[in-house]
C-alpha cells in the first residue's frame, strides 16, 4: 500500500545521504517530490537548487515547488553540515556558518512553507535534527546548539501551528552512514560504534521509514513537535 500516495514533498538536502533516502521513500510510497540541494544531482529533473541560508533563494525554491506540485503536503528539511573545532579554537565565522546552515535554514524554510500549508488546511514538516543536540559532543559545540535550536524551533512552531493542521516533529538519528561522516577519522568511528548499543552505525533507508510514518496518514496523525530517535541507542531521552 503507498502510504503517501498523491502527497507532494519537499526535500532539502536531497541530493544526498539521508535527505536522499527520505526522497527515494516518499517517492516509493507515492508521493511526488522535489529535491532542493546546493548541489543538486546533475540531469535531476525533479531537482530544484537551493540554498538555505539565504532568504532569497528559500523563498523561490519554495515558490517554485508550490507551483510544480500545486502545493505543499510536506517539507523535510535534511540540508546540513558538520565540521569539528574545540570551542576554544573555534572561528566566529565556522560558528556562524553551522548555524546558519543547521538552524537558520530550517527556519527559512518553515518561514516560506508555512503559509501555504495553512492556506491549504494542513501538512506536515519534518526537521531533521540529531541526537548530538540532546547529549552534546566534543568538537561540536557549534552542530550540537544549532540541532538544540531545531529541537525547540519544532517544538515552538507545533504549537503554533497545530491548529491549522500542520503537524511539526524532528527526527534525531544517531551516526548515520553518509558522506557527512565520511570525512571522519577511522579511530573515531571505531569507538563510537563500540559506544553504542546496536554496535553499528544506521545507514540512510534506516532513517527513511521514520520520515514515512510522520509524513502518513493515519501513521503521523498524533505525532505534535516530537523529536524521534533512529540513533542505534546512543541516547534515550
Ligand atoms: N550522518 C549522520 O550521522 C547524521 C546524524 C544525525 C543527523 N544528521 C543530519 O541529517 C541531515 C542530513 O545529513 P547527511 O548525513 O545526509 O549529510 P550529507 O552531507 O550526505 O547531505 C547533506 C546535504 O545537504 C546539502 N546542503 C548543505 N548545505 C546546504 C545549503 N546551504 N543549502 C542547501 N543544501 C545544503 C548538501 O549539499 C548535501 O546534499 C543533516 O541535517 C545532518 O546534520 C546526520
Amino acid at each position: 500500500m503507498a502510504v503517501l500516495r498523491d502527497r507532494t514533498a519537499l526535500v532539502t538536502g536531497g541530493a544526498s545521504g539521508i535527505g536522499a533516502a527520505i526522497a527515494a521513500a516518499f517517492t516509493a510510497e507515492g508521493a511526488r517530490v522535489i529535491v532542493a540541494d546546493r548541489h543538486p544531482v546533475p540531469g535531476d529533473a525533479s531537482a530544484i537548487r537551493l540554498d538555505v541560508t539565504d532568504e532569497a533563494s528559500v523563498s523561490a525554491a519554495v515558490a517554485e515547488a508550490e507551483r510544480r506540485l500545486g502545493g505543499l503536503d510536506v517539507l523535510v528539511n535534511s540540508a546540513g553540515i558538520l565540521t569539528e573545532s574545540p570551542l576554544a579554537e573555534m572561528s566566529a565565522a565556522t560558528w556562524a556558518e553551522t548555524i546558519a546552515v543547521d538552524l537558520t535554514g530550517v527556519f527559512l524554510c518553515c518561514r516560506y512553507a508555512v503559509p501555504g500549508m495553512i492556506a491549504r488546511g494542513g501538512g506536515r514538516i519534518i526537521n531533521i535534527a540529531s541526537q548530538l543536540g540532546i547529549k552534546g559532543g566534543v568538537g561540536l559545540a557549534h552542530y550540537a546548539a544549532a540541532k538544540a535550536g531545531v529541537i525547540g524551533l519544532t517544538k515552538s512552531l507545533a504549537l503554533e501551528v497545530a491548529r491549522h493542521g500542520v503537524l511539526v516533529n524532528a527526527i534525531a538519528p544517531g551516526p548515520v552512514e553518509t558522506p557527512m561522516v565520511d570525512g571522519i577519522t577511522e579511530d573515531w568511528k571505531r569507538a563510537k560504534r563500540a559506544e553504542l548499543p546496536l554496535g553499528r552505525f544506521g545507514r540512510p533507508e534506516e532513517v527513511a521509514p521514520t520520515a514515512v510514518l510522520l509524513a502518513a496518514d493515519p501513521g503521523g496523525n498524533l505525532y505534535v513537535g516530537q523529536t524521534l530517535g533512529p540513533n542505534s541507542g546512543d541516547v534515550m531521552p
